[in-house]
């Protein structure tokens, strides 16, 4: 129990809140400083309009707050945004089919590692695969991009809220009474981001490589040609959101400006580093246009597969 002097208990509890939304931001550890310095910036303002008399602050029950808004419908949006994606990844992952069509494929089963002997890297599906064990080549590869989402700063700070309450929303009351932090088992291990950055970099070029690769189709006669489809532009716009997605990564953020007192003496990395943060200050935005037009290529092509849908020739 804290004791505080003031006269207003709705300054109380809203000091309550704030300390729960600042424990809530402190997960993020690029956001520790700014915490702090709101935190400082608070108390002095708490402080600063004592008047007489002593209050009790207690902890927000779980869901109770002084917010008017409808503080829960961006929770519940990103709930049902998240899930949908998850199942239908999950669900168009273990299909192993159908994600090929002409020159084009599905961003869930790019690079095609092993499975069509024609087109995949190493050939066919391997010998040591079990013989138990669903066969599919995006389950050779989505583990990268996956852990990439899963481990993104914006991400953990969007599911944790949705999905475990942690805080529900911002100076919102939460069901648990301990503060489990990033710097122990499990979540320390969220710490994976930057490595997982580095092999989403290399997804990004060869996501751009099969737009390339889109642009090329092949004739009855078997002759190829340069042209462009719907599909063509669908699996470049892919590579283009996330290509924004991951360089408005926080990560890559410090990797390009980070370990350098005077940045302005390496024009290079300070250019750098401008162009990552201008793209940073809309990470949520890339990250959720990427989200959803991954899974829409990857519906484009399996429809075009199965014939449901026909691929239109733009030239
Ligand atoms: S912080 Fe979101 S992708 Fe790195």
């Amino acid at each position: 129990m804290r004791h505080v002097s003031n006269n207003s208990a709705w300054l109380g509890e809203s000091f309550v809140d704030c300390f729960s939304c600042e424990r809530a931001q402190n997960r993020n550890w690029n956001t520790l400083a700014i915490s702090l310095l709101r935190r400082f910036s608070l108390r002095r303002q708490c402080y600063g309009s004592m008047a007489s008399g002593n209050i009790s602050l207690r902890r927000a029950g779980f869901g109770s707050t002084t917010r008017t808004g409808a503080w829960w419908l961006e929770p519940l949006l990103i709930f049902l945004g998240l899930s949908a994606f998850v199942v239908y990844s999950t669900w168009a992952a273990f299909q192993g089919a159908h994600y090929r069509f002409g020159p084009y494929l599905s961003p869930f089963y790019s690079p095609e590692l092993f499975g069509d002997p024609a087109h995949s890297w190493f050939g066919a599906k391997p010998g040591w695969w079990p013989t138990w064990l669903l066969f599919s080549p995006a389950l050779l590869i989505l583990w990268a991009p996956g852990g990439f989402r899963l481990t993104c700063y914006y991400y953990r700070g969007a599911y944790y809220k949705s999905f475990w309450a942690d805080p529900p929303s911002c100076a919102v009351g939460e069901p648990r009474k301990h503060y489990r932090g990033e710097r122990s088992f499990p979540l320390i291990l969220q710490n994976v981001h930057r490595y997982f950055l580095y092999l989403a970099l290399v997804f990004i070029v060869i996501l751009a490589h099969d737009a390339w690769k889109a642009m090329w189709f092949t004739n009855a006669a078997g002759q190829v040609s340069f042209g462009i489809g719907f599909g063509t532009i669908i699996l470049t716009i892919n590579a283009i959101l996330l290509g924004g997605y991951t360089f408005s990564c926080h990560s890559l953020r410090h990797l390009v400006g980070g370990g350098c007192d005077q940045l302005s003496k390496i024009p290079i990395r300070q250019r750098a580093y401008s162009c990552v943060s201008c793209l940073n200050r809309r990470h949520m935005l890339w990250a959720w246009m990427s989200l959803f037009w991954v899974a829409f290529s990857d519906i484009y092509v399996r429809l075009c597969s199965m014939g449901i849908w026909s691929d239109r020739r733009i030239f």
